[in-house]
């Protein structure tokens, strides 16, 4: 079985909306994070046995600055990433990481820490 895939638009937005204005998105939509420091999306994602595991986040970012991110599992120390020019809106590209899950369910957020915001975000993939 591959990678187990959360959409963002069914994950807690704070301080975002669901939307589908624009193309390539998968599931209904994807977020659109406000353009404020702090807003963020949360996903609960549940793990057979602790342990790493891959983390593949799916965005798109239609300007041409830069929209970090911080990435916290379970309110621990977030690893910060980059989500830099995908060319337009409609042009998704993905950023992977390794984060360490517990057994059960997890809290997996991504928070935007630029007044800017976050990309658009389409899904997380775990696996
Ligand atoms: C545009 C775009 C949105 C995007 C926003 C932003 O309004 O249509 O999808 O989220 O810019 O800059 O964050």
């Amino acid at each position: 079985s591959g990678p187990v895939v959360y959409q963002a638009e069914d994950a807690t937005i704070s301080q975002g909306a669901a939307e589908s204005n624009h193309d390539g998105y998968t599931g209904t939509g994807f977020v659109n994070y406000d353009n404020v420091t702090g807003s963020y999306v949360e996903w609960t994602v549940n793990a057979p046995v602790a342990g790493p595991v891959t983390l593949e986040l799916r965005y798109a970012n239609g300007t041409t600055v830069n929209r970090p991110m911080a990435i916290a599992v379970n309110g621990g120390t977030a690893v910060n990433r980059d989500f830099n020019a995908t060319g337009n809106w409609d042009t998704w590209q993905t950023s992977t990481l390794t984060v360490n899950l517990t057994q059960g369910a997890n809290k997996i957020r991504a928070t935007a820490t630029t007044a800017n915001g976050g990309p658009n975000v389409d899904r997380i993939s775990i696996g």
